[in-house]
């Protein structure tokens, strides 16, 4: 079996100074293939975003990391910043909520792109440019080479993100994080955006962490899924096993606030209660506070990640292991 392309085996990221850090993810195991589709979802707090700027190389300083983080076979945890740095752009690349952030305001989008190829492929200028033009083609943008000279605030909220997944996909990194890519977007933009990640993905023959605390949205990406709370996997496994038989009260949660189309449903449920903060995370499962099924036992100790099935697993004392 060849190694995988990304794997984490029990992550920890503390952030904060030694001493007074918060442990935002508290051991965390998840893997993911070549030109696969791993998606993680869990609500706002659970530590989707820290886990994916760990990839990265991006937390915020201070930080303390534990565990193992491997990409392509090298340690990311303890890859020094000018290492990581060259793998970001032309092995990995990240898209986020909000474009702004990764695009420069005074730059046009089509230089924006340019650069990408410039820094990590070494492509001479002129080339760059019209490569530009086509990565904002390949895109979906109409009318490329005049867009291309526009400045971000000329373009929509779903046009930038086009731009910045053009950027993203510009060296052909072999892993694409996508953290809440559509979040901030019309829903009629959202859908348009997934199908172009999709189809990307599909010709590029990317990996793709896809981030979502919308497990609908996640459910239609992804090949598997990592359901995170409080910084832990809670259940990992095929997306389909883990939609249609989630053995973690906290995933059968997410599944029930998913609106269903047969009954349309004026307001959807929530879980009861809020996320507990990762400072204030109880001694055994973190879900307890919420969960209609906790008991004594379930203070005790965390629960471990479980298999239940061929791939699945969960993390809850009352699921039944696999025989
Ligand atoms: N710079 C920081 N210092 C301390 N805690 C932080 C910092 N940034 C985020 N957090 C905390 O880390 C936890 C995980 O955050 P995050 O990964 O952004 O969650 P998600 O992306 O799942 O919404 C949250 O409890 C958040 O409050
Ligand atoms: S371990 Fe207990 S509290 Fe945690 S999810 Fe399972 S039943 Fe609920
Ligand atoms: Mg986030």
């Amino acid at each position: 079996m060849t190694a995988p392309l990304l794997h984490a085996a029990d992550l920890k990221v503390t952030l904060g100074p030694p001493g007074a850090g918060v442990a935002v993810i508290a051991g965390l195991d998840f893997s993911l293939e070549a030109g696969r589709t791993l998606g993680v979802v869990g609500e706002s707090g659970c530590g989707k975003s820290m886990t994916a700027l760990a990839i990265m190389g991006l937390l915020p300083r201070p930080h303390a990391v534990g565990g193992a983080l491997r990409f392509n076979g090298t340690d990311v945890l303890t890859l020094p910043a000018e290492g990581h740095r060259r793998l970001r752009g032309a092995q990995m690349a990240m898209i986020f909520q909000e474009p702004m952030t990764a695009l420069n305001p005074v730059v046009t989008v089509g230089r924006q792109i340019a650069e990408m190829l410039e820094v990590h492929r070494a492509t001479p200028p002129d080339q760059a440019a019209r490569q530009a033009v086509a990565l904002l083609e390949r895109v979906g943008i109409a009318d490329a080479g005049r867009r291309a000279t526009a400045f971000p605030h000329q373009l929509s909220g779903g046009m930038r993100q086009r731009v910045m997944i053009a950027m993203a996909i510009a060296c052909k990194p072999a892993l694409l994080i996508a953290d809440e890519p559509t979040t901030a977007l019309d829903v009629s933009v959202q859908a348009q955006i997934l199908d172009l990640l999709l189809e990307l993905q599909r010709d590029e023959g990317m990996a793709m962490v896809f981030i979502s605390h919308n497990l609908g949205v996640v459910s239609e990406m992804a090949d598997d899924i990592l359901v995170m709370y409080s910084g832990r996997a809670v259940e990992y496994g095929p997306a389909q096993a883990v939609l249609r038989a989630p053995r973690h009260p906290y995933t059968a949660g997410l599944i029930a606030t998913l609106p269903d189309i047969g009954r349309r449903q004026a307001v959807l449920p929530v879980i009861p209660g809020n996320v507990v903060n990762p400072r204030r995370r109880p001694a055994g499962c973190a879900f307890a506070g919420r969960c209609a099924q906790a008991g004594a036992d379930c203070a005790a100790a965390v629960p471990m990640l479980t298999p239940v099935a061929a791939g699945h697993a969960a993390a809850c004392l009352r699921v039944r292991p696999a025989a």
